[in-house]
């Protein structure tokens, strides 16, 4: 028999409940993300997707419970943000934008052999090792998304959460992206995966849950997914009420 490698951790939330100031964008989510599985989250604009995703790594201040249950010790995450602000006026290069991200030291000591040597092999991977010189800021929108998958697999992650990596991404970074994914998938990696992609979700996503404020449904996509469901995902306004 077939035994299941699992490196990631069972992501387990209850009653998960989320306010900005007077506002409830979270009510009551219920959520388990598996090792080895791919887990995508859908819903409409400002339904509280990134909010969830924000919550689950400990930014946000939140109600209910959210456990990491790990196999061995505590392993590493790996998060690719929705959006990411960068000064123009830093000279900050797309490799020392990495070593930003990945390192641990005194920026006066540079990049450590090591982390290069790292930051290399994932640029590579996501196509964008010729532009490592370049200013983060120079990059177009599609490319930064490249950079940002990319400093999100150094080190090697155990829990991968992506908000919406795909945006400005074309045909051949989708490829590219979604090929890390299976890869990481096989490995027994943990994904949580905010896309919009509908179609891509019913193919490759395990579990799905659809957030707008509460769960608007969850479960297998061939099970979940039915036209009635995706009419409301589509005709669904942000819901959010005054608490
Ligand atoms: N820091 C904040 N302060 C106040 N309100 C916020 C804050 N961050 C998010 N919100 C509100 O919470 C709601 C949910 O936002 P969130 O970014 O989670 O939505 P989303 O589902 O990720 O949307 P999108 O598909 O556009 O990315 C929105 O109405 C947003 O305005
Ligand atoms: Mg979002």
């Amino acid at each position: 028999m077939e035994t299941k490698i699992t490196r990631g951790p069972i992501v387990n939330c209850a009653n998960l409940s989320m306010t900005f100031g007077k506002s409830c964008v979270l009510d009551k989510i219920d959520f388990t993300a598996k090792p080895g599985e791919l887990h995508c989250i859908i819903g409409p604009n400002g339904g509280g997707k990134s909010t969830f995703v924000k919550s689950l790594l400990g930014q946000l201040r939140h109600e209910g419970s959210i456990s990491l249950e790990w196999d061995n010790q505590p392993g590493r995450i790996g998060y690719v943000p929705q959006t990411i602000e960068v000064d123009k006026t830093v000279p900050l290069t797309v490799e020392n934008f990495i070593s930003l991200c990945v390192q641990n030291r005194p920026a006066f000591l540079g990049i450590s052999k090591r982390v290069k040597k790292e930051i290399d092999s994932v640029l590579e991977r996501v196509n964008m090792l010729h532009k490592k010189k370049l200013l983060f800021s120079e990059l177009s929108g599609g490319e930064r998304q490249r950079v940002l998958f990319a400093q999100a697999l150094i080190p090697s992650p155990d829990l991968l959460i992506l908000d919406e990596p795909m945006n400005s991404i074309d045909r051949t970074g989708a490829a590219i992206f979604s090929g890390i994914i299976d890869d990481l998938k096989k490995e027994g990696v943990t994904v949580i995966w905010v896309h919009h992609d509908l179609a891509q979700v019913r193919e490759k996503a395990d579990v799905v849950t659809c957030i707008n404020r509460s769960i608007i449904f969850q479960g297998v996509p061939r099970d979940v997914m039915d036209e009635k469901h995706l009419l409301e995902i589509f005709t669904a306004q942000p819901v959010q009420e005054a608490i």
